[in-house]
């Protein structure tokens, strides 16, 4: 590897060491949806033929939004800036077909026109988006694809509205306890929708929201939104403070719980909302409009 990339990636990884407990990450995030992946791979096939051939997951985390791609293709790469986060990536999700490399998402060891999919799993809004763009759509060959996807919120589905809208309250008071820890510029890009972010392709499909849903507990939800950055920024500063909020979160989650008849032990559908971008490179060449 080139010494300026290693330079942007010991910065970079040292950065989101601190932002980011692989462990807590890797136990309390749940895995990429398998109906989300089928869109992608079905806009990929309408353009390029199978079998497919190589995809790209950049800021692949624990691998958890590496390996769902390793049916499709003959060969995934996963690499994140973060070196802890590939070591969990090495341990708990090799697949015959999977590699992983610690790399920054700015400087990708491809050659032009090589990769079918690029995949960015919440993690575009970390990237350095001036570089990264251009660099995403250097390494994508013709009708290759970046999809771009990620998800705020993983909530209990209560039919009823008053508990629903007292759960997105809590949330709403949650995330405002937490406003000062998180790198609001960074976080804001995927608030806002990626609205705007300029995807420098020539095909750019915003689809509307794409609900999931998986039957989990209420104890992932409140272990959920403790893996958010701001969460383990405002730990580091104040630890006593940021115990004391999630066992607010916790405790009036479970009340609301208890108002459905819904007990931390009861297994109830847990959803969350997908926003997904899927770009289309349709002319080789830097993009020009
Ligand atoms: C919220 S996590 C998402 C992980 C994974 N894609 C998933 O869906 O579970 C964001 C990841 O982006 C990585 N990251 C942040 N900045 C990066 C950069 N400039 N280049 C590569 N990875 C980066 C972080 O280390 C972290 O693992």
């Amino acid at each position: 590897m080139e010494s300026e990339s290693v330079g942007i990636m010991s910065d970079k990884s040292k950065q989101f060491g601190e932002q980011y407990d692989a462990n807590v990450y890797s136990s309390y995030r749940k895995d990429t949806p398998v109906e989300l992946i089928e869109k992608i791979i079905d806009f990929l096939k309408e353009k390029v033929p199978e079998p497919l051939e190589t995809a790209v997951d950049v800021g692949c985390g624990n691998g958890q939004s590496t390996v769902i791609l390793a049916p499709y293709f003959k060969q995934v790469h996963g690499s994140d800036v973060s070196e802890a986060q590939i070591e969990q990536a090495k341990a708990n999700r090799s697949l015959s077909n999977v590699t992983y490399a610690a790399g920054p998402a700015e400087k990708l060891p491809f050659c032009d026109g090589s990769v079918q999919l690029l995949t960015a799993a919440t993690a575009l809004h970390w990237f350095d988006l001036d570089t990264f763009l251009p660099e995403a759509r250097r390494v994508l060959c013709v009708n290759g694809v970046m999809a771009v996807y990620g998800y705020l919120n993983m909530k209990p589905l209560f039919e009823n509205p008053t508990r629903a809208k007292e759960v997105d309250e809590l949330f709403d008071k949650y995330c405002k306890v937490l406003e000062p820890h998180h790198v609001m510029s960074k976080v804001s890009i995927l608030q806002n929708r990626y609205k705007d972010v300029k995807f420098p392709f020539e095909e750019v499909n915003r689809c509307p929201d794409v609900r999931c849903c998986f039957e989990g507990k209420l104890p992932d939800v409140v272990n959920y939104v403790s893996t958010w950055s701001g969460y383990q920024n405002f730990k580091k500063v104040d630890n006593k403070g940021a115990e004391e909020l999630l066992d607010y979160f916790r405790k009036r989650l479970y009340e609301i719980g208890a108002t459905c008849s819904v007990s931390p032990e009861d297994s109830v559908t847990l959803y969350r909302d997908f926003q997904l971008i899927l770009c289309r490179k349709t002319k080789d060449g830097s993009f020009a409009r």
